[in-house]
């Protein structure tokens, strides 16, 4: 075991992994868990947080990590960053599926049903990257701030059973340690290729901003190609909804 107890509220058991969990690092409370992983880069490190105070999500937005309420970690790793973002929502679907329905929306979040459940975002800094993942666990619909409250979900609001973070924890590090270790064998086109699937996407019409259009191809780095009517238009990321 980990001795992250004290500071976290639960144990980790122990990892045997090869990229991921050289070091786990817990810390009481920090603005973001992908600034320390970015500001203190070890190779595999996870830093997993009790509270952040500056979370950070896509686009600029906080991400809620009220305390001792859902899994706040990065890894920090060197080298390239193609495919990271595609290997932690897949590898936090891997990690839950035998007990849960979870699907992979693009650009990357992992929803229960509707509800979106874990974000994940990848940041870098001179040749490091953090790879940030958020998972909901405990919540109940009042835990989220009144915005969130008809969109985002946990693990136990969504299953309605008790979940041990500790053990979350540790089955998503796993997954995503089979994942890097692939990418790092030069296995990109294979996850890149199963998150398209994940994402099922392709086909649909979708709109985002008042731009409507068919996705007709998914690129190497993520962003949609859509046919719309002005022509074939390239979104990289923001919120799209299925017409
Ligand atoms: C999103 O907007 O969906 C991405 C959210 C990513 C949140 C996680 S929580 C751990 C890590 N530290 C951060 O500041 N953000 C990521």
């Amino acid at each position: 075991m980990y001795k992250i107890a004290s500071i976290l509220g639960f144990d980790l058991p122990p990892l045997e992994t090869v990229v991921v969990g050289r070091a786990v690092i817990a810390l009481e409370s920090t603005p973001s868990t992908n600034l320390e992983a970015l500001l203190r880069p070890r190779d595999g490190a996870v830093y997993v947080a009790r509270v952040q105070t500056a979370g950070r999500g896509r686009r600029g937005n906080t991400w809620h990590s009220a305390p001792d309420l859902g899994l706040w970690f990065s890894v920090s790793l060197k080298g390239t960053a193609d495919g990271l973002s595609f290997a932690g929502a897949l590898a936090v679907r891997r990690a839950l599926q035998d007990r849960l329905a979870l699907t992979v929306k693009w650009p990357n979040d992992v929803l229960i049903g509707e509800r979106k459940v874990c974000g994940v975002l990848v940041e870098h800094r001179d040749g490091w990257n953090a790879l940030g993942i958020g998972l909901n666990v405990h919540h109940t619909r009042r835990d989220f701030p009144e915005e969130l409250r008809e969109i985002a979900g946990s693990l136990e609001s969504e299953s309605g059973e008790r979940w041990d973070r500790g053990a979350v924890l540790h089955a998503v590090l796993i997954a995503l340690d089979e994942y890097l270790r692939r990418l790092r064998a030069g296995g990109f086109l294979e996850i890149y290729e199963e998150w398209v699937r994940e994402c099922a996407i392709l086909g649909k019409i979708i709109q985002r901003d008042g731009i409507l259009g068919q996705v007709t191809a998914i690129d190497q780095d993520g962003a949609l190609w859509l046919k719309t009517g002005q022509g074939m238009k390239r979104i990289a990321s923001g919120e799209i909804s299925l017409v």
